[in-house]
């Protein structure tokens, strides 16, 4: 398949879904989305290194109206995935923003009916979460954040609260 996989701003998920990344790489055809944020925070949690393995868009090197998102539009992808999906890019989504480069590719994916997969990090009431020094603490996800992923699965979005399941709903596509 040729999967596009947005990474945005987020510890929480980020190496697992980085190694999801690695074991579905020599079966599938993957484009990197790297948002700014992304950016920052992978070289926070020294994971910066693994990306660039990978053929990578990043939002720091776009223009105002992220050119690249257009491939959604060409039929370039089979799905869209994000993981993690911090809850900005998540409330922009919900809510039809398009200015940062998750939300413009997700927002022509789903204008061009690209399936699109998100892997929330605030996907229920209290998640459990490493800082960039190792320290564990506890996010305690808020309510509208919770109501905009029952908003987009309400508009066929797949929700999953793991990267780990990425590979069984790629199943679906594989057989459609
Ligand atoms: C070290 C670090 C870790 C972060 N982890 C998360 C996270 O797990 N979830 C989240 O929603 N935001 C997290 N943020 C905040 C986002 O990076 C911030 O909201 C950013 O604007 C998101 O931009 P993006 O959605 O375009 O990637 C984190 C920020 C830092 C500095």
């Amino acid at each position: 398949m040729r999967i596009a996989w947005g990474i945005s701003g987020a510890g929480h998920l980020l190496k697992e879904s980085i190694e999801i990344l690695e074991k579905l790489k020599d079966k599938h055809e993957i484009k990197i989305f790297l948002s700014r944020a992304g950016e920052e925070v992978a070289k926070m949690y020294k994971l910066f290194d693994r990306l660039e393995k990978f053929p990578l868009v990043k939002e720091s090197k776009q223009g105002f109206s992220f050119p690249s998102c257009g491939a959604f539009n060409l039929e370039r992808f089979d799905v869209f995935i994000i993981s993690p999906a911090t809850s900005n890019t998540v409330a922009k989504i919900r809510l039809g923003i398009a200015d940062s480069l998750l939300s413009c590719c997700a927002s022509q994916a789903l204008k061009s009916r690209v399936p699109l997969i998100l892997v929330p990090t605030d996907s229920k009431p209290v998640v459990e979460t490493k800082a960039p020094n190792g320290q564990i603490f506890k996010i305690y996800v808020r309510k509208v954040d919770l109501e905009h992923l029952r908003a987009l699965k309400r508009e066929g979005v797949i929700i999953l609260e793991h990267p780990y399941e990425v590979e069984k709903a790629l199943e679906r596509f594989l057989w459609t």
